[in-house]
């Protein structure tokens, strides 16, 4: 059976009371379209339609790589007349989906038992139970428990607004049906809108009969009208999300208090993170990575063993096996780190690679440098990558030990065991196996008297 599902997208969403278009507003790392574009995609689509309209082209200039054809509403006169954009396209014999933009959490598996219900001689509607249906188009049914049709808020009566079982405006329609009902709706109504939502007692007057599917749980039907529910929507997402993960074995102090905002590509076992740690990007954790409260941790490789401790932030790095990092490290793009590397608090690390077991345990910076093995780096240890135009590279060879306050002026390198005394300015290199040190003699002078206050 050919799959058709339309999206529609054009709304403008005046409740949000922001410049951007609704659909654009973000839940984890993804617009609210491409949340919903990424359930249509696992639908396995013959063909997604996405009709978009308020704010103009922002919406598919935004969004260039959904593989969507695009329809424009130019006018928003309703969600009836937002599938009317779409109609010419639409097949006779498929089955067509529509899915609203600002319903993002909805499940796969939820669908998937709607689709059948499609046909030539019914509906299918999904509808979900609310303790709280304000807001929403309630589902009138008769006497028999049969649907008879969807009734808006605005256009209910007290006794209608009573009702829980609310319209979630997805449904499931033949193409042939669906292109005859659009051509039939009107916008007689509080609104004044071509609501889509009547087809449903057209269907019933054409002897369709409507059968409904009850969403597995009451959130995934949400949708995000304010900020309000984008926030509560955002929590119920991200809850799904570290339930997956603690059902895979990870250790979150406090599922509640943990963000992932893009991806997990790899989590080894007996991973534990600790409260208010925000991963973004693309994440990869090894087998006993701990992670310490409060970092933000995007685009990064972390090996097995490695403890981050309190209040890191790290982005786009690679951390070897056993290494050590915080509390209060910041590692910048293009930190490369080997095994057991241990980079303490008040340290920045920019675009370096540091071999195995070298040090930086206090106050430094780190920049475009390359640091072999064993090497200590003291305190207060800055390279002067910058001369106010270039950046330059320093290399520090295995074994060395720097001093600590030592400011090294790159280009500038130190040789395999060089030792440098604390508070040297290098502005040449330092050779191998001896000791280097800039810095005015320390002289005492014997005798010498504390001026006193003049009386
Ligand atoms: C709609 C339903 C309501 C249902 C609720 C579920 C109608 C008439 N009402 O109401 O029964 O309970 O969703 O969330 O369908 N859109 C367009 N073009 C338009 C108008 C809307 O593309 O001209 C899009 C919006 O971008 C949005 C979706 O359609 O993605 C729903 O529109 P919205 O205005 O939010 O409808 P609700 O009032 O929530
Ligand atoms: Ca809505």
């Amino acid at each position: 059976m050919r799959l058709e599902i339309i999206i529609l997208a054009a709304g403008q969403g005046t409740r949000m009371r922001s410049s951007l278009p609704k659909v654009l507003h973000r839940i984890g790392r993804e617009s609210l379209l491409e949340h919903v574009y990424a359930l249509a995609v696992s639908l396995d689509a013959d063909k997604i339609t996405v009709v978009y309209g308020h704010g103009g082209e922002r919406v598919p200039r935004a969004l260039p790589h959904l593989d969507v054809v695009w329809v424009e509403q130019a006018q928003q006169l309703g969600t009836g007349h937002a599938v009317m954009q779409a109609a010419d396209g639409i097949d006779d014999q498929a089955t067509v989906l529509i899915l609203y933009g600002d319903v993002p959490l909805l499940t796969k598996e939820t669908v998937a038992r709607l689709l059948p219900l499609a046909g030539p001689e019914s509906l299918g509607l999904l509808t979900a139970e609310l303790a709280d249906p304000q807001g929403y188009g309630r589902v009138l049914r008769n006497a028999e428990q049969r649907v008879v049709r969807i009734v808006e808020e605005k256009d209910a009566s007290p006794t209608e607004r009573m009702i829980r079982e609310v319209n979630t405006g997805i449904l499931a329609v033949q193409g042939r049906r669906l292109k005859h009902w659009l051509g039939r709706l009107a916008n007689d109504n509080a609104q004044g809108e071509y609501y889509l939502t009547d087809i449903v007692a057209l269907a019933v007057a054409d002897g369709v009969s409507i059968q409904t599917v009850r969403a597995g749980c009451a959130d995934e039907i949400l949708g995000v009208n304010d900020r309000r529910q984008l926030a509560q929507l955002e929590r119920v997402f991200q809850a799904r999300q570290a339930a997956r993960l603690m059902l895979a074995g990870v250790h979150l102090r406090d599922p509640a208090r943990f963000d992932l905002r893009g991806e997990l590509v790899a989590v080894g076992s007996d991973v534990e993170i600790d409260v208010n740690v925000i991963l973004e990007g693309r994440v990869t954790l090894g087998d006993r990575v701990r992670i310490g409260p409060n970092s933000l941790i995007r685009d990064a490789e972390i090996g097995d063993d490695v403890e981050i401790l309190a209040n890191c932030v790290i982005e786009n790095a690679v951390i070897g096996r056993g290494s050590r990092i915080g509390p209060f490290a910041r590692l910048r793009p293009e930190t490369r780190l080997a095994e057991e590397v241990h980079i303490g608090n008040f340290v920045e690390v920019k675009q370096s690679s540091i071999a195995r077991r070298s040090k930086a345990n206090h106050l430094a910076y780190i920049g475009d440098a390359i640091i072999g093995a064993d090497v200590n780096v003291g305190a207060g240890t800055i390279t002067c990558n910058y001369d106010g135009a270039n950046k330059h590279q320093t290399v520090i060879e295995d074994g060395a030990f720097i001093g600590s306050n030592t400011a090294l002026v790159a280009p500038v390198r130190v040789g395999v065991n060089a030792t440098i005394g604390a508070g040297s300015v290098l502005t040449q290199d330092a050779p191998e196996n001896a000791l280097t040190l800039s810095r005015a003699q320390q002289v005492t002078r014997p005798g010498w008297q504390r001026p006193s206050k003049r009386s």
